[in-house]
């Protein structure tokens, strides 16, 4: 969470330092501010506030030059408000800092500093910084900022400025990301790509440990032992309009519309058509690994968990493994049971870069499981760090609540679940056959649901007053139930709970009174009837049911006071049909109630804290 940028070249930097902090905002926003050279001292401008705000200060009263820095703020350590924004400065005003992390052992650090005479005007845990860098500062801040990160605990990519050396920016990262755009005597700084898109595709990804000098004509980087590295141009293929509105309203929206493109892209490359066949080159487990399996255990947070809860089915139907799906969170701090090399984990995660997912993915490691990282973001921290990587291919992904990224991740949990099947056998014959057959018509069905959607936003109308609602579902309906209630709470506030269609009655039915809305995911043939007798449950009750059912069910008809229809395909695969009138449900009542879609209060797109 939290957003920085950076810039030093011959051009304004100002409006490039806004530029990159609007690309950002999704990493946080509620504060802004910019660090910029004056011909006497380093310039801060910071507001609590979104960006806007910022600007309306800025804006005409920013001094001309061409090195500065910034950041969006999400708060950890102290409040939103003006004085705990960043950038951040020590006591004589030699050094601005931005900074993206925690630093856990902050209040020591602080009381340190106080003794040594340093005085704060913040309460939060990144003013320790730069009065850290001034105390260790002899001339060089390079040296400064080393020496000062070695007393530092926690996470972070910060980047620094020093008014007594004014052409150099320096930034370092541990477990929080950083990116280096390379431009012709310019160079850029930011937490993410889409940040950069607009100046360069030329980036250096900057590795856990590395510090980096960052020049107008040139970027030396170093390791953690203060060895010069050559560090390899990463080339970007995404386009800037890939992360740009493109005309919709909201990136969320866009993101939706995107979702059958960003199937197909993912579904691309691989399934070998001759044999009707998975084939993932990007797994390295051999046969005989994935043939002794004993365990799957899928690790994520958010809406990435509830694409491991779908992966559940996907992967026990296909592979005959028992898995597990767990919430990174609680997983990293529960010792864990790995039997080694026999165990999978398989972490998801869209930016790749979320603290929890990280830290357990590290455990299993360590505990000897062979890690599989489904992720959206090339050279993210599990990228890196896992055995092997499935790339979703959605593209940037800019509003908070997941949408595209959400659907490729089941793809990645259908062609994972297909794949490990293929080398275990446990697939009956003409099996993968069906599947991918099902899945080819996907993108097509998705467009379909797209293609109408008035409905959806009628019903929205009908809910976007109320303030309580339930999501029901059995199986892989209850799976989808889950994150169409999360996608709804995050952006619309209308407090949904989902339950599992038959733990109803076990207490939640209590709170299903007259007009209640439910929405009931009703596509699992095996459990329709099971799930039918619920929805009456809750229709006698008198709540406002509104059943997301397979088209052609005239009998749903008869019990439900809506009713959504979708395309049928194989109920294995119905997730990636139901998930998005779900999407669209949150989207409209979030609009008609007035939030700020893309920009939940609260939250933030990569939760880079714990
Ligand atoms: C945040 C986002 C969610 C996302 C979750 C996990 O809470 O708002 O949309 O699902 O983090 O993020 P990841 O990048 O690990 O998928």
């Amino acid at each position: 969470m939290c957003g920085i940028v950076g810039y030093i070249g011959y051009n304004e930097a100002y409006p490039i330092l806004i530029e990159g902090l609007k690309k950002l905002e999704y990493r946080g926003y509620d504060s802004a501010g910019i660090a910029l050279f004056e011909k006497e001292k380093i310039d801060i401008i910071k507001t609590v506030g979104r960006l806007e705000k910022l600007e309306e200060i800025a804006d005409g009263n920013s001094p001309s030059c061409q090195v500065g820095i910034g950041h969006t703020r999400w708060a950890t350590h102290g409040r939103p408000s003006d004085e705990n924004s960043h950038p951040h400065r020590g006591c004589n005003g030699d050094f601005a800092v931005v900074h993206n992390g925690i630093i856990e052992n902050y209040q020591k650090l602080k009381d340190w500093l106080i003794k040594e005479g340093h005085v704060f005007s913040s309460e939060t845990d990144t003013e320790v910084l730069p009065h850290l860098i001034e105390h260790f500062y002899q001339g060089e801040l390079l040296t400064a900022v080393r020496e000062a990160i070695s007393r530092v605990e926690g996470s972070y990519a910060m980047a620094v400025m020093c008014f007594r050396e004014p052409d150099k920016i320096v930034c370092i990262r541990k477990d929080s990301p950083l990116v280096i755009g390379i431009g012709k005597d310019e160079k850029y700084i930011a937490s993410d790509i889409p940040a950069l898109l607009a100046y360069t595709r030329d980036t250096y990804i900057l590795d856990d440990g590395e510090i980096a000098l960052v020049e107008r004509n040139g970027v030396k980087v170093f390791n953690g032992n203060g060895e010069a590295i050559n560090k390899e141009i990463f080339k970007v293929d995404w386009d800037q309009e890939a992360a740009e509105k493109g005309g919709f309203d909201h990136f969320m929206l866009k993101e939706i519309y995107e979702q059958p493109s960003a199937i197909k892209e993912t579904l691309e490359g691989r399934i070998d058509l001759d044999k009707d066949e998975v084939k993932l080159k990007e797994i390295s487990l051999t046969r005989e690994e994935v043939q002794g399996l004993s365990k799957i255990i899928i690790v994520a947070c958010g809406t990435a968990y509830h694409a491991g809860l779908v992966g559940k089915f996907a992967l026990e139907k296909t592979t005959r493994v028992p898995v597990e799906v767990e919430l990174a969170s609680e997983y990293r701090y529960r010792n864990p049971i790995i039997e080694p090399g026999k165990n999978l984990v398989i972490v998801i995660s869209q930016s790749g870069e979320t603290a929890d997912t990280l830290a357990a993915l590290r455990i299993s490691k360590n505990l000897g499981a062979s890690i599989l990282a489904v992720t959206n973001v090339i050279g993210s921290s599990v990228a890196r760090e896992a055995d092997s990587v499935f790339y979703t291919k959605a593209g940037p992904e800019i509003a908070v609540a997941s949408t595209k990224a959400y659907i490729t991740q089941l793809i990645a949990m259908y062609l994972i679940g297909l794949y490990l099947g293929q080398l275990r056998e446990t697939m009956a014959p003409g099996e993968v056959k069906e599947i991918l057959d099902g899945l080819r018509c996907v993108p097509n069905q998705v467009e379909s649901i797209l293609a109408s959607v008035e409905e959806v936003e009628e019903l929205a109308r009908k809910i976007s007053t109320r303030e309580n609602m339930f999501f029901i579902g059995r199986g892989l309906d209850y799976a989808v139930a889950q994150e169409g209630s999360l996608k709804l709470k995050e952006i619309s506030y209308i407090h949904a709970e989902a339950y599992a269609a038959g733990e109803l009655k076990h207490g939640t039915l209590a709170l299903v009174t007259e007009g209640v809305p439910v929405v009931a995911v009703v596509t699992q043939r095996h459990v329709y009837d099971k799930t039918l007798s619920n929805i009456k449950e809750v229709s006698a009750r008198d709540a406002y049911v509104i059943a997301l059912a397979l088209k052609g069910d005239e009998e749903i008809n008869k019990v439900a006071d809506e009713v959504l229809y979708v395309p049928q395909n194989l109920d294995f695969l119905m997730p990636l049909l139901t998930v998005v009138p779900l999407q669209l449900l949150a989207y409209y009542a979030a609009l008609i109630r007035d939030c700020d879609v893309d920009k939940p209060r609260n939250l933030a797109k990569s939760v880079t804290v714990e």
